[in-house]
């Protein structure tokens, strides 16, 4: 399986079909490959298919327990996604505080043209990366977690401190293959998890405990971030949100969507780098229905067809989450003839399916005309096209990624024409990918130097 776990599954389910069974250590794993086996799991058998599968990593401070991503069905998980729908990321929250995302993207932009006139080429995955984990923790906290441009004031310790979290729980751990070994942990990886959560809880109430007594005061002046939000339901009635909900939930907001983010920043732009045709055309639009020397808002999005169809294709070819956040089965439950055992941890291939000849078009080209003109989407209803998962389970970050995603890649591009760097040529760029700590990214960093257009 080693760090590319989708392509071995893939390579397996040309040989057994569009499910199979393994055994992974003991425990019994059910690999889904094809759009029509994915609907199965992801919508028709949902309500059985939907508990997850956790990792001994994240049984630290008893996060399965209150984590809204690795609860099992249940009234708290309900409660938590129904916070997540109406109140941190319905389209009334994320308008109110676009404002916050707005002041980082300028950001961007600033120390990318600083680049520009220096030259310099700048390594686009770490600077995804700072620019993704300031949007969420803006629109979450209304604080930066990093500094965009290095300085004597760098913000390093939340940034890195989210970044090894990410990656403890990337490790394989012989614990989620042996379920006796959590008895004694041998690779230390719930104690290192224990260790970076509880540095990011104290984190976390710092800000809360400031923000009460901002509260408290008069003439505060609501931030409309998603901590107020929580403040109001915590306020409103403690039962439905304490603190404790409070910190698993901000965890898995931060967690869950900084590295998701910033590497489909860095597929788009090396797809686009790839294709030149497509770069010029996606610019063309931006050109035509933004107008250069203009900024992208938000509301924008909707007008450009082109752009969205981009991230469409990025993430049907490099899905962040290539097999999703494994889910469990409640109980026995028959899909096509085949019987998937309760217990069983069940894998859908996303990867695969994005890339399947029966599904796809000339499927390993990367080709966002395919998109234009029809409804397909990623919002869980195409099931050869579900990099954010479907059904219950369907990540409800999903509105909030569109706009980062939409806003990162598309005020690059209307701003600055890009070259890679040492004269490379776009066929010399490596593709290779593999899973680094939660999510699929590109193995060798893009490196590319920017040129200010106006
Ligand atoms: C769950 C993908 C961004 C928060 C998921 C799942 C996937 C996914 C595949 C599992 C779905 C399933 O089991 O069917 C992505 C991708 C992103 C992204 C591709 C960006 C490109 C975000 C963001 C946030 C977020 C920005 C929050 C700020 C979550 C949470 C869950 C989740 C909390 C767990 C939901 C549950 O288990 O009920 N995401 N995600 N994600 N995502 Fe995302």
């Amino acid at each position: 399986m080693d760090n590319k776990p989708h392509k071995s599954l893939a390579k397996l389910a040309k040989i057994y079909g569009p499910i199979l069974s393994l055994k992974l250590g003991q425990v019994t794993t059910i690999v889904i490959s094809s759009a029509d086996m994915a609907k199965e799991v992801l919508q028709t058998h949902d309500s059985s298919l939907s508990d997850r599968s956790v990792p001994h990593a994240l049984t630290a401070f008893n996060h399965d327990q209150f984590g809204v991503g690795f609860l099992p069905l249940s009234p708290l998980w309900r409660e938590m996604r129904r916070v997540c729908k109406n109140q941190l990321f319905s389209n009334k929250s994320l308008d109110a505080n676009q404002y916050l995302r707005r002041n980082k993207i300028d950001e961007l932009v600033n120390y990318v043209s600083q680049c520009s006139l220096k030259g310099d080429a700048i390594d686009i995955g770490s600077l995804a990366f700072k620019t993704s984990i300031n949007l969420l923790s803006n629109t979450i906290l209304s604080v930066d977690f990093a500094t965009i441009s290095a300085g004597i004031n760098d913000n390093k310790e939340n940034k890195d401190l989210v970044m090894n979290m990410a990656k403890t729980v990337g490790v394989p751990n012989m614990s989620d293959f042996f379920p006796l070994l959590r008895l004694i942990d041998p690779q230390g990886i719930k104690k290192t998890y224990v260790f970076y959560i509880e540095k990011l809880f104290g984190v976390f109430n710092n800000i809360i405990d400031q923000r009460l007594k901002l509260r408290e005061g008069d003439g505060f002046i609501a931030k409309n971030d998603m901590l107020d939000s929580l403040l109001d339901l915590f306020e409103e009635n403690q039962k439905e949100m304490d603190r404790e909900k409070m910190e698993h939930l901000l965890h898995d907001l931060i967690v869950g969507g900084t590295d998701t983010t910033t590497y489909t920043l860095e597929w788009a732009l090396t797809e686009l780098l790839r294709n030149p045709n497509i770069m010029s055309k996606a610019k063309r639009e931006l050109e035509e229905i933004i107008g250069l020397g203009n900024t992208i808002e938000e509301s924008d999005i909707a007008r450009l067809p082109y752009l969205q169809a981009i991230i469409k294709e990025t993430l049907r070819l490099h899905p962040i989450a290539p097999l999703l956040l494994p889910r469990k089965a409640k109980t026995d439950v028959e899909v096509n003839g085949y019987m998937i055992p309760k217990g069983a941890q069940i894998f859908v291939n996303v990867w695969a399916i994005g890339r399947d000849p029966n599904a796809w078009e000339c499927s390993n080209l990367f080709s966002p005309e395919r998109y234009l003109g029809t409804k397909l989407d990623i919002k869980g209803q195409n099931f050869q096209l579900t990099p954010f998962g479907s059904g219950r389970r369907i990540c409800p970050g999903l509105p909030l990624a569109m706009r980062m995603l939409h806003m990162m890649l598309g005020s690059l591009l209307i701003s600055f024409d890009w070259k890679l760097e040492n004269d490379m040529k776009p066929e010399e760029i490596d593709m290779e990918d593999a899973i680094e700590g939660l999510a699929l990214r590109k193995c060798e960093s893009l490196r590319a130097i920017p040129t200010k257009i106006i």
